[in-house]
């Protein structure tokens, strides 16, 4: 448990994600005794409300959405460290509550599950009021921007007031243990990383396949799609990860200079190859698991004309440097799709040549790492049959790692614990720095700009299926095919 006397500033704490993810992380923090127990909480919305009437509401939903993980003794100590303040976040003369509520001998979190659009004005009020000093930080949600450029603004902004050491980016997927635990898979095992490279690897996939929809945000959603939506953030992290060179410590600076390293070393996809190597999609009406569903230009809220905005998005990418020549990364993303299914495989290359009779070429060794449902990794390996008749026949058998033990008490742990963990601590390796958000839109914006030069339209698939048919040709056309447990 940390000791330093740090108290949390959650604004919106009324939205969607602090009643979802924020509080529900931060009381389990509280029950696994990871939260110093005087750390305050200052919930922070514009809405006209008792702090005690807050507090009774938040144990309301915390109450259902925890289920078992509730705890009568963990929320009558939890509750008390939690006070509403009310703010209108334009009203710059509301921020002296705050001011009035904040001790400066302890550390300030400011926590923005806002709309960005808040954030400048938020900060700028935050200031005025003395709220800030040299030790606060300060937790920004995505999306930071919607290209380079406005990223730029938006850093810009908030790098006004604090220090990019005090500036903590969330992209959650980084607090995902199985995420994680890909580091360790790859530097802590010598049979791995000794074959983690053109020499031995065919090539990479990586998926993201959500059932969902859009979820009632199709406002917000047909401005951005599914490329800025989950590419240039969670996908652009998943590769990094996979295909940055060894840090050489696990620390912040070092794990993030080698993805700045590898997010510019992807090759763009431009104008002259971006029908080779992208392919955008839109889901029509279809049904998931034998319920029906409406197409995106059904969803409530939808416009009335047609929309040319991507939910689902295929890409195949290089990355220019000695490791990767060659060796293509598949990627795909999608809403309303046949499955939810979050994973990276590895399919390594043939042996050079075949001495068993039946050893085929589509038995490579293949690394499966399941980031979501199931988390763990599996290695299909080459046996050989118990079987007396023959000779020597193989088969295909499975090395299964659990790659996730439930901790102790038998719960997988939500990415927002182990980040908001992070945040108290002050440590920066699970979050994204200026450079990596940069990088990632650079490379966004040149295939958006393709996209946008080529009037490339959608291409229309069923929801619930695996997205459009081009989706299975980008990568059958190399004679490679999507994996599928
Ligand atoms: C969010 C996106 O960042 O990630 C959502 O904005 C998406 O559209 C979600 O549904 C997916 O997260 P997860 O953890 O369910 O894979």
């Amino acid at each position: 448990m940390s000791s330093n006397k740090i108290d949390l500033v959650l604004f919106g704490a009324r939205g969607d994600l602090s009643r979802r993810k924020l509080f529900p992380a931060l009381f389990q923090l509280d029950k696994a005794d990871l939260l110093s127990a005087n750390t305050r909480i200052a919930a922070v919305a514009r809405q006209e409300l008792e702090s005690a009437e807050f507090v009774e509401q938040m144990g309301e939903t915390l109450k259902t959405n925890l289920g078992d993980d509730w705890c009568d003794t963990v929320w009558s100590r939890f509750k008390k460290r939690i006070e509403y303040i009310r703010i209108e976040f334009s009203k710059k003369e509301q921020f002296n509550a705050l001011k009035d509520w904040s001790d400066e001998s302890r550390t300030l979190i400011f926590y923005m599950a806002t709309p960005p659009s808040m954030f400048g004005i938020i900060c700028q009020h935050l200031d005025e009021a003395n709220c800030i000093d040299a030790k606060s930080r300060i937790v920004l949600e995505k999306p930071i921007g919607h290209d380079l450029e406005s990223s730029k603004e938006v850093n810009d902004t908030v790098g006004k007031f604090f220090p990019e050491s005090g500036i903590y980016r969330i992209d959650h997927y980084l607090g995902k243990e199985t995420v994680q635990n890909l580091l360790a898979l790859r530097f802590a095992n010598r049979i791995i990383h000794t074959q983690w490279d053109n020499s031995s690897i065919d090539h990479i996939q990586i998926t993201a396949a959500e059932t969902v929809g859009i979820e009632g945000r199709w406002t917000y959603y047909d401005g951005v799609g599914q490329l800025r939506d989950m590419v240039q953030n969670h996908l652009l992290q998943l590769l990094s990860l996979v295909a940055m060179e060894p840090p050489n410590k696990v620390e912040a600076d070092e794990i993030r200079a080698e993805k700045v390293k590898l997010l510019k070393a992807m090759t763009p996809i431009n104008k002259n190859n971006v029908f080779d190597h992208a392919v955008r999609g839109q889901y029509s009406a279809g049904s998931i698991s034998d319920d029906p569903v409406v197409g995106y230009m059904e969803e409530e809220g939808s416009a009335e004309n047609s929309s040319n905005n991507e939910t689902f998005v295929a890409l195949k990418v290089f990355v220019d440097n000695w490791r990767w020549a060659g060796v293509p990364f598949y990627l795909r993303t999608g809403k309303r799709m046949k499955e939810k299914v979050t994973q990276i495989v590895i399919t390594y290359k043939d042996n050079p040549h075949a001495i068993f009779s039946d050893d085929d070429s589509g038995a490579n060794n293949r690394l499966v790492i399941i980031l979501q449902q199931n988390e763990g990794i599996q290695l299909e390996m080459l046996s050989k049959k118990q079987c007396m008749k023959e000779r020597s026949s193989l088969e295909k058998r499975t090395l299964n790692l659990d790659f996730l033990d439930p901790n102790d008490d038998g719960r997988i742990v939500d990415a927002y614990e182990r980040l908001l963990l992070e945040v108290l601590n002050g440590d920066q390796w699970l979050f994204v720095s200026r450079d990596e958000v940069e990088a990632s839109w650079q490379w966004c914006d040149d295939l958006l700009q393709a996209w946008s030069d080529n009037e490339a339209d959608v291409k229309y698939y069923s929801a619930g299926s695996w997205g459009p048919g081009k989706s299975e040709s980008l990568i059958e056309n190399d004679g490679r095919s999507w994996y599928l447990a």
